[in-house]
């Protein structure tokens, strides 16, 4: 059996102390293999909040693997130049040396696919999209990964809940989508939402979005996600109520 921690939304910069103690003593009693890091680890992409988040992360296991995608907070917002010519320079510098984008495990593989854009034609630049690159780069990781079985983590959400629908889709969300099944991937992990989701009505790959681990925004509970991975099954138990626990 194995046992992953998705953890996503922290949004360090904004988040209440106690809840980050309790956070990180929550994950630690839990004895995760390895982390899945949903992005938004930071309000505003600055470094501090960046070393801040790794310093939690690393606080639950600094030697386990760490696969790690960024979020849209992840990437600098008012310094349009900083968001187009480097937009990842400071989530980069600070990512601990055994952070990855494919994590092979004992028989299955987790692949990290990218979903934060720079810009887009409308006004809503929080939204993902999947461009033709990174497609590449997401086919490439699943034609060459060791494990049949298959997750893939993103920030955004590949579907909305109906409650979501009002939000902006990914762009090219069902190419994306359209390949992922094509390859038999299990499970999408995503976050941004900050709220609980589990979509299993479209087929697989089933889409689990877990809420925002730290931050207040949304107005949903704080929480992660543990899931055990046993030779046939994936199973999660959402964690919540870690402050009142603590
Ligand atoms: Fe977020
Ligand atoms: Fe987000």
């Amino acid at each position: 059996m194995i046992r992953l921690a998705h953890v996503t939304d922290l949004h360090l910069g904004e988040a209440d102390p106690a809840l980050v103690q309790a956070l990180a003593a929550d994950l630690r009693a839990a004895r995760p293999d390895a982390l899945l890091v949903g992005g938004d680890l930071t309000r505003a992409a600055r470094g501090v909040e960046f070393t801040a988040a790794w310093r939690l992360l690393d606080s639950v296991a600094p030697d386990i693997p760490a696969l790690a995608v960024p979020g849209n907070h992840d990437i600098p917002h008012w310094d349009l130049l900083e968001r187009f010519f480097a937009p990842r320079a400071d989530w980069q510098a600070a990512l601990p040396q055994r952070a990855c984008m494919v994590l092979e495990l004992p028989g299955l593989s987790v692949i990290g696919l990218d979903t934060v854009s720079r810009a887009h034609w409308h006004f809503d630049w929080s939204a993902g999209g999947v461009s033709a690159r990174r497609m590449r780069a997401l086919r490439e990781a699943l034609e060459t990964r060791r494990s049949r079985r298959c997750v893939v983590l993103t920030h955004h959400p590949l579907l909305h809940p109906a409650w979501a629908a009002h939000r902006r889709p990914v762009r090219h969300a069902a190419t994306a989508l359209e390949l992922l099944r094509e390859h038999g991937v299990e499970l999408i992990l995503s976050g941004h939402l900050h709220r609980a989701a589990l979509l299993r009505d479209q087929g697989r790959p089933w889409q689990l979005i877990t809420p925002s681990a730290l931050s207040a925004r949304g107005g949903s509970p704080n929480g992660w996600t543990l899931l055990e991975v046993g030779p046939d099954s994936i199973t999660p138990h959402g964690r919540t109520g870690f402050l009142e626990l603590a």
